[in-house]
């Protein structure tokens, strides 16, 4: 008899399917992408959505208190007693007007989730929650991932809170200072290897099976599971109303890939109406997903991705020796690894892919820190290619528009000490030089009132 909950491969001539005691990160038959799926009809899930905010009421209970476990029923694959949780998705969703005026959306209209509230300060824990939840699960007692910098801190919080020895993997140079520091201070071995993010995940995959170390990147499916979340909280911020668009900047393409599956799952449930349009904002530096699905016309298409068009552009990459560069190194990647299911995002979300600049990804992040939050530099792409899907009347004014932030304005201090300081931008704060001198002092004062 089948369990509540199984492993399931996403190749529509594959389908495998596996226990959810097996930690895998692949198909061990075909190789592609595996999904975590439930047998809905054995899974009591509430009537309304609305009737898991009753859970606010009993916050003393840990599960209720998190976040993520808060909509256990909707992520059903372990037991209770494996639950690994540290307060994860405490996160807001706040109405920002100033921002919608820059964006040209009108007031009442914008909404900016900040996933950096959360315990490492990124969207990242409403993943390994779930994912160290597993690892406990089958019994794991070593991990290990590959980062451009949040997951490596995600990764060693988590580790570190629940006794997982971790060992993370990054790319020499190319992780901002604040994410290093986390996953040094949380005790994590930590691996530079002289190459990009990309480098890093392919070497991460093969160490991991080597040495069968459990993996914590978001080829992991049950991470995503706990990263659909983050928009059953939008829903519920929306006083369990859901946005006409998300707005997700893609990296590795796990958030657009799990909350694709997220809006699919409650309409299937029937706990929404409506599944809302995502976009999928990339910097221009690493835009392997803008070019396959805007140029290269590749789609989902039933699970039949062409995967011809996918060789062919990374054997062009290869050819030219390309490495990703960008500002917000938290997506410099180019070979997405949650490609295929971001796809599949795309189809059951209507969705859109657009690239910004580092210039534009740097003012939408100076302005959403003066009028807001604050958020890293990949974050602010979402308002940055919400400038542009504006500008071109994709999306509405009125319409009612969620961008996820998914990391703190503290991970990468020297982008923004750079941006004010060398004046980069149309929102540059520099500091102002004075003279250890009370009148001098009192002028420079005075002139900013
Ligand atoms: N925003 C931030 C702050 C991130 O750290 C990441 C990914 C993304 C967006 C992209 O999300 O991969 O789901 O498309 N960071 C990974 C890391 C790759 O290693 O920390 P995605």
């Amino acid at each position: 008899m089948k369990e509540t909950a199984f492993q399931k491969c996403i190749n529509p001539d594959c389908g495998a399917e596996f226990d959810c005691g097996q930690p895998l990160f692949k198909c061990p038959k075909c190789e592609e992408l595996l999904d975590a799926q439930y047998d809905w009809d054995k899974i009591e899930v509430p009537k309304k959505i609305s009737d898991f905010a009753g859970r606010w009421a009993t916050k003393s209970n840990r599960l209720d208190f998190s976040g993520v476990w808060r909509f256990r029923d909707l992520l059903n694959f372990c037991e209770d007693k494996y639950k690994i949780s540290i307060g994860e998705g405490q996160t807001i969703l706040q109405q920002n007007d100033a921002v919608a005026k820059y964006v040209d959306v009108r007031p009442g209209c914008l909404f900016l989730q900040y996933e950096g509230m959360n315990p490492s300060g990124s969207f990242k824990d409403n993943g390994m929650t779930a994912a160290f939840s597993h690892a406990k699960m089958v019994g794991a007692t070593s991990s290990a991932c590959a980062s451009t910098g949040n997951t490596s801190a995600a990764v060693a919080l988590y580790a570190q809170s629940c006794g997982i020895k971790c060992t993370v993997f990054i790319g020499s140079g190319r992780i901002a200072f604040g994410k290093l520091s986390q996953a040094m201070d949380y005790g994590a071995q930590t691996i530079q290897i002289l190459g990009d993010f990309d480098d890093c995940m392919r070497q991460v995959q093969d160490v991991c099976s080597e040495l069968g170390l459990y993996l914590l990147n978001s080829l992991n499916p049950f991470r995503l599971e706990g990263q659909k979340t983050i928009m059953y909280r939008i829903i519920e911020g929306l006083g369990f109303e859901v946005p006409d668009w998300i707005i997700v900047p893609g990296g590795n393409l796990g958030n657009s890939s799990a909350f694709g599956k997220a809006f699919y799952e409650l309409k299937q449930l029937g706990l929404i109406e409506k599944i809302p349009r995502i976009a999928i904002i990339n910097a221009t530096g690493a835009d392997t997903l803008t070019d396959l699905v805007n140029n290269k016309k590749l789609s989902w298409n039933n699970g039949y991705v062409d995967q011809k068009i996918i060789d062919d552009y990374y054997a062009d990459l290869t050819a030219r020796n390309f490495s990703p560069h960008t500002c917000a190194s938290a997506i410099e990647i180019s070979r997405p690894v949650n490609l295929k299911k971001c796809l599949r995002a795309i189809d059951i979300c209507n969705g859109v892919v657009r690239a910004v600049t580092d210039e534009e990804i740097l003012d939408a992040k100076a302005l959403i820190g003066r009028y807001g939050l604050g958020c890293e530099p990949a974050s602010a792409a979402t308002i940055a290619g919400l400038k542009h899907l504006r500008a071109e009347g994709v999306v509405g004014a009125d319409e009612r528009i969620a961008c996820v932030l998914t990391g703190h304005p503290l991970k990468d201090p020297n982008v923004t000490v750079n941006y004010h300081k060398d004046k980069q931008g149309q929102f540059s704060n520099p500091p102002i030089e004075a003279p250890n001198d009370l009148d001098a002092i009192i002028k420079l004062v005075t002139k900013n009132e």
